[in-house]
């Protein structure tokens, strides 16, 4: 790969071309497909969704569909060997006509459009326009598309895509057929990329794909040219860690680590990791949102067993999360998120971030360290059993009334003498 020169990004090489190859999207799919079949194909379509979602994709695979050759009218799917299909494919119709609307959204630009749509395809059944990022056009320009949108000619279809909807006018949504694409969902970005590794033929872990599927956050292209870096890093065979290093993301390791240190409330070894991460160049807020992410996960494995689409994690991954959740109760979890969730803001407003991530790491060994009423009880329960200490136990309190967080840790004081308990510790 490195050696050549005309490197393709996988985005471009991995651009589905037929509408079987798009993944995530099968609620739009099936109703063009159907839409073909049934003859009864629209002539203004708007694709609505997050970039890199398969909006030129789907427009371009529709083109293609509509166009095609291979038969003497509309395709459900393109045949990709014709002479329109591959123009198509390679930008090169004349009657595939691709605007961005970003940068042609003046009146003028618009007017051009509106000139040319009368004038019959060159050699097509359509003559189609794709307008990207079409809610980038002006107020005029709007007007001007209406225009043509009200009556145009039966060789024309407008396909519009757009990131954000809203500043779309409703006369132009009332006149297209709206489809929203899905984000796509860890799952999906996960499977895909793994498929296309394996068709590659690149190495790498399923750990890292886990990780770059969940940098994807929802795009594919994203995903996709996350992939690309990663190869170009990590050359050969890509591991979690590379996929870190390059996106400035705490590793698994370290964090593992950490969580290790903390249970054992080895506070020289979590001071040790917080080191490592600052030495790293890593962003210190990323590790407190990798650490968030961590003890999430932790709570999630704890309350399911089952976790589906809750954890992005690779099953051997997930194996190893398990085993670190052992240590913690689920109240030491949510304590701890809360305690870094707290962390976040302190950390942007200073320069001393490693001495707040310090602070930090101590106080998560201290909530571990923490006794929680469930353990005050359970000990409590145990106690009843024991004649001696059951007794003096009921001298001192009654401690089945005691339910107010007070009360507990009044009573752990008296039960535990020496521990350091308390909200301001
Ligand atoms: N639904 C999808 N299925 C498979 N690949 C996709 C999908 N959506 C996007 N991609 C990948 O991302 C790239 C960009 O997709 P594109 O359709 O241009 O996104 P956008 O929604 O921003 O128009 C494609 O070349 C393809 O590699
Ligand atoms: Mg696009
Ligand atoms: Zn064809």
């Amino acid at each position: 790969m490195s050696e050549s020169n005309n490197y393709q990004v996988l985005a471009r090489r991995w651009r589905p071309q037929r509408f079987s190859e798009v993944v995530g999207q099968d609620h739009i799919v099936t109703t063009l497909k159907n839409a073909i079949i049934q003859k009864r194909v629209g002539q203004g379509y708007l694709f609505i969704g997050t970039r890199g979602t398969g909006k030129t994709t789907i427009a371009r695979i529709l083109a293609k569909a509509l166009n095609c050759q291979s038969s003497d009218s509309p395709v459900p799917e393109p045949c990709c060997e014709c002479a329109s299909c591959q123009a198509i494919r390679d930008g090169s119709s004349l009657d595939v006509i691709e605007i961005d609307g970003a940068s042609n959204r003046t009146i003028d630009n618009i007017r051009q459009i509106r000139d040319t749509v009368s004038i019959a395809p060159v050699s097509s059944r359509f003559k189609i326009y794709i307008i990207d990022e079409v809610h980038m056009l002006t107020k005029e320009a709007f007007n001007a598309l209406l225009k043509t949108l009200e009556e145009p000619p039966a060789h024309v279809k407008f396909f519009f895509a757009t990131t954000d909807p809203q500043k779309i006018p409703p006369t132009i949504l009332s006149r297209v057929q709206k489809f929203e694409l899905h984000r796509m969902d860890w799952n999906t970005l996960n499977a895909y990329l793994s498929m296309m590794a394996e068709k590659e033929g690149l190495k790498a872990s399923p750990d890292a794909i886990a990780a770059v599927a969940r940098a994807g956050n929802g795009s594919m292209r994203d995903a996709l040219s996350v992939f690309d870096q990663v190869l170009a890093w990590g050359g050969e065979s890509v591991t979690e860690k590379d996929v870190a290093a390059l996106l400035g993301l705490t590793n698994r390791e370290i964090i593992i680590e950490l969580s290790d240190a903390i249970a054992r409330k080895d506070h020289e070894s979590a001071l040790r990791c917080v080191g490592k991460v600052m030495e790293g160049g890593r962003d210190p807020e990323q590790f407190i949102l990798s650490l968030v992410q961590f003890f999430r996960n932790l709570t999630v494995l704890k309350v399911t067993s089952d976790p589906g689409s809750l954890l992005e994690e690779s099953p051997e991954y997930m194996a190893e999360l398990k085993k670190a959740g052992e240590k913690y109760t689920i109240g030491q979890l949510t304590a701890a998120i809360d305690e870094l969730l707290q962390i976040l803001p302190k950390l942007s407003a200073t320069e001393a971030k490693q001495t707040v991530l310090e602070l930090a790491v101590l106080k998560l060994i201290h909530i571990r360290a923490r006794i929680s009423p469930d353990m005050i009880f359970a000990k409590l329960e145990a106690l009843e059993k024991g004649s001696v200490l059951a007794e003096k136990e009921k001298e001192n309190s009654e401690p089945k009334k005691k339910e107010t967080p007070e009360g507990d840790v009044a009573l752990a004081k008296q039960l535990f003498p020496g521990s350091r308990l308390g909200k301001n510790q």
